[in-house]
Formats: C-alpha cells, sequence, structure tokens
C-alpha cells in the first residue's frame, strides 16, 4: 500500500481532517437553524425587547430545566453562524450573556412581513433531503432528477399528489419571494415602460402581486403547472394560465423566471435549459 499521506505533516493532516469533519457535520447547520425556528427562538427574543438570558429562553420556551445545557449548545452554535449574538446583561446572580437578534434572525420572526421561517423548514423536510442522499445514484443511473431517484416520481408531480406537501413547499416558495418587495422598491426602472410580463413557474403568483402593487397597470400572467394555478382568483391585470414551460409559454413584453436551479429536484430545469 503506498502510504502518501506520511509525506504531509501532522499540521496538515490534522487541518484537512478538521476540514472533513467541519463539511461531514455541516448538515447541523441547518438543522439546528431550523429547530431554533421550530421552537420560535427568534421570535420569543423579540418579544423580550431586551438581550435574553438562558434561564430565561428556557422558562418562555417552556422547556423543562434539564435541557438548558443543550440550548446553551444550540444558541453556541447559532450565535457562531450568526443568527444571534450576545450582549452582557447584569443580574442579580452577576453579570450574564444575553441573546440578540441579527440581521437573519429578524428575517425569521413570524410577525414580519418578510419571513423566511417557511422557507428555513421546507428546506430541511425530509420530502427535499432525502434526494441529495440519492445525488450518488443518480450520477450513476438515468433518472431525471435525484428527486426523482429517491421517491419514483418528479417533484411536481409529487407536489400535485401530496396536497400537505405542496403546501408546506409553496408556502416556502411565497416565504422567498416576499424579497421581491424589495426589488420592487430599489429597482424601479426594471418594469418601467412595461405593459405586460409573464412570470414562468411563478407559483400562486405572490411576486406577481407584489409587482402589481407598484405597476398596477401591467398586464400580468403566471404561468405555472396545472395543478399549482388551478382556482386560483384572478383579478384587474392578474391572470393565471397553467401550462409546461418546456412546450410553451405566453408572450409577453418581459418574461420573469425565478426558479431554483441548483437543488436535485431541479435538476431536470438545469439539464433542459
Ligand atoms: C422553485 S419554484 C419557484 C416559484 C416562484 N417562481 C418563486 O420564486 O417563488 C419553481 C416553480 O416552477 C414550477 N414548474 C416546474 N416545472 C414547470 C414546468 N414544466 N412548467 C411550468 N412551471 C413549472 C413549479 O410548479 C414551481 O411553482
Amino acid at each position: 500500500m503506498d502510504h502518501q499521506n506520511n509525506q504531509l505533516g501532522a499540521k496538515e493532516l490534522f487541518q484537512a481532517q478538521s476540514h472533513i469533519y467541519k463539511h461531514a457535520f455541516s448538515f447541523a447547520n441547518s438543522m439546528c437553524l431550523n429547530c431554533a425556528v421550530q421552537l420560535g427562538i427568534p421570535d420569543v427574543i423579540h418579544n423580550h425587547k431586551q438581550p435574553m438570558t438562558l434561564p430565561e429562553l428556557v422558562s418562555s420556551l417552556h422547556l423543562p430545566p434539564g435541557k438548558t445545557s443543550s440550548l446553551h449548545r444550540l444558541l453556541r452554535l447559532l450565535v457562531h453562524l450568526g443568527f444571534f449574538a450576545t450582549k452582557n446583561v447584569n443580574t442579580n446572580e452577576g453579570d450574564q450573556e444575553g441573546y440578540v437578534l441579527t440581521p437573519s434572525s429578524r428575517l425569521l420572526l413570524k410577525s414580519e412581513i418578510t419571513n423566511l421561517s417557511p422557507f428555513a423548514r421546507a428546506m430541511v423536510d425530509p420530502v427535499l433531503v432525502t434526494p441529495w442522499q440519492f445525488l450518488g445514484d443518480w450520477f450513476n443511473g438515468s433518472d431525471k432528477t435525484a428527486f426523482e431517484t429517491a421517491h419514483g416520481v418528479g417533484m411536481w408531480e409529487f407536489c400535485d399528489q401530496n396536497p400537505k406537501f405542496n403546501h408546506t413547499f409553496n408556502e416556502a416558495m411565497a416565504s422567498d419571494s416576499k424579497m421581491m418587495n424589495f426589488v420592487v422598491g430599489e429597482c424601479k426602472a426594471v418594469f418601467e415602460g412595461l405593459s405586460s410580463l409573464a412570470d414562468v413557474g411563478g407559483g400562486t403568483g405572490l411576486i406577481v402581486r407584489i409587482i402589481l402593487d407598484a405597476f398596477p397597470h401591467i398586464k400580468c400572467t403566471v404561468f405555472d403547472l396545472p395543478h399549482v394555478v388551478a382556482n386560483l382568483p384572478e383579478s384587474g391585470n392578474l391572470n393565471y394560465v397553467g401550462g409546461d414551460m418546456f412546450y410553451s409559454i405566453p408572450s409577453a413584453d418581459a418574461i420573469l423566471l425565478k426558479v431554483g436551479q441548483f437543488f436535485p429536484w431541479s435538476a431536470s430545469v438545469f439539464f433542459h435549459m
């Protein structure tokens, strides 16, 4: 056997080991973020209106006292990842660490219009995580997407057959799309002069409704798969068309295409375009 690693110094080998461990465990970051949202930690800290100590958090979250040290470890990771920060708090028991929100956790507040909690939660839903575990099989096989390798059907067919997951996914997309408020606010020039626009793969039409609030004169079409747009209420300049974008799309002055291409459920989009 060729022991090439002997040619590397111990320092380099330990750095390489920690690099591997960092990425082997990086799924824990998204899972801990999901856990924080599930427990409602950003909302609890926000409602407290001042830096919140660990015992105050345990009590507000109604956690058993035995979970205090685990919560501390969860928060330590989330502070390290930039989701919370700490400030010194003077208490009767002396100085303690108090947790405060960062811009990222402010974007997870359920009381805010721009709330990415549904997105953070849906992305670690087992339905969406499982295809990642089939990525290698997908490379070796002939399925269009790793989603299909994992679940036996494509993502959009799965959504059609599973209303509960379809709802979770559409809520996630809608929460992400609310960020469009800032695009419309800051990049008005992009929409000036348009009289019609088609949002291809536009989901339930949230982005188009945001655009219409700012530019009510633009005739907007939301184009998506038939089961997504079925029975959605049309009004004024907003209409829905069901179809398959790989066959045809509605004509308009501008086409908006906001779809995820990196994910294993979208590989078909990636490779067809
Ligand atoms: C990642 S979601 C994005 C939704 C929306 N654009 C947004 O950003 O919130 C992708 C969308 O593309 C739609 N879609 C997938 N395949 C499609 C196809 N062949 N034709 C039309 N729409 C499709 C899905 O139903 C889904 O609503």
